[in-house]
């Protein structure tokens, strides 16, 4: 079996005291299979409540959903990476499209905070994809590169850097890219990573945007892909017990 990462995204979902019940039945469906890694994304406030509930349990991780550049200081409402360290956080989300296009991140904070993330001891999880618009303009592979350009082009050595290709048009609509539209993009982003050496191997590439437990399976038949990076359908805990035991071809 390949190793493979389920992430779940919480959004602005769950708070501490939900968090604790959520892992209590998570886990009543027993460890988590060998060769795959969970990583929890809760709201910043229930990091740590999450980071507690996963004590002691193999191949499970959290991370924070986004982060500020600055370590600390004056910055009402933002959270900082050694805070989500504090917390209990191993990873941090950055760039996800709803932060790009709701609160209007650019690629050059996107640089800033994978650089910030790293500082903190903190993997980034990169998160790149491209609208409607660009994909029926042809130009997805464009500006999927181009968002690792911005973010990671100046690097200078090689971290560990996890992706997620997760196409804007993709998340929350039902509308998931096909599994083979998937692997071309991955294929893409992991000639991008071989050829840049900024980033260490293996290449852990996830794929997000409208996954859940019917299709799993046939996107993770892709050896493309390296894992799923879920919203809506990681929300349910049994329904998430289930979807990380996904038998996968
Ligand atoms: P959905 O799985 O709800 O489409 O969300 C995907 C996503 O944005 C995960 O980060």
């Amino acid at each position: 079996m390949r190793p493979l990462v389920f992430a779940g995204n919480w959004k602005m979902n769950v708070g501490p005291v939900e968090a604790r019940e959520y892992l209590r039945a998570f886990f009543a469906a027993g460890e988590i299979p060998h060769e795959r890694s969970v990583w929890f994304f809760p709201p910043a406030v229930s990091i740590e409540a999450v980071a507690q509930g996963i004590a002691g349990h193999r191949n499970v991780s959290v991370g924070s959903q986004d982060l500020y550049w600055e370590p600390k200081g004056a910055f009402t409402g933002a959270t900082s990476g050694p805070l989500a360290k504090q917390s209990g956080a191993r990873l941090a989300l950055i760039g996800h499209s709803e932060r790009r296009h709701v609160f209007g991140e650019t690629d050059a904070d996107t640089e800033k905070k994978v650089t910030a993330a790293l500082a903190a001891d903190l993997q980034p999880v990169l998160c790149v994809g491209e609208t409607l618009e660009q994909r029926e303009a042809g130009d997805t592979l464009k500006v999927v590169t181009g968002q690792l350009e911005a973010a990671l082009g100046k690097r200078d050595g090689k971290a560990r850097v996890t992706i997620a290709y997760e196409p804007v048009w993709a998340i929350g609509t039902g509308r998931n890219a096909t599994p083979q539209d998937a692997a071309q993009v991955h294929g893409a982003i992991r000639g991008w990573l071989k050829d840049h050496a900024v980033t260490a191997a293996p290449f852990v590439i996830l794929y997000g945007g409208s996954v859940n437990l019917k299709n799993t399976a046939e996107l993770l038949a892709e050896h493309e892909l390296d894992g799923v990076l879920v919203g809506g359908a990681s929300l349910n805990p049994r329904d998430w017990a289930q979807l990380v035991r996904t038998a996968v071809a």
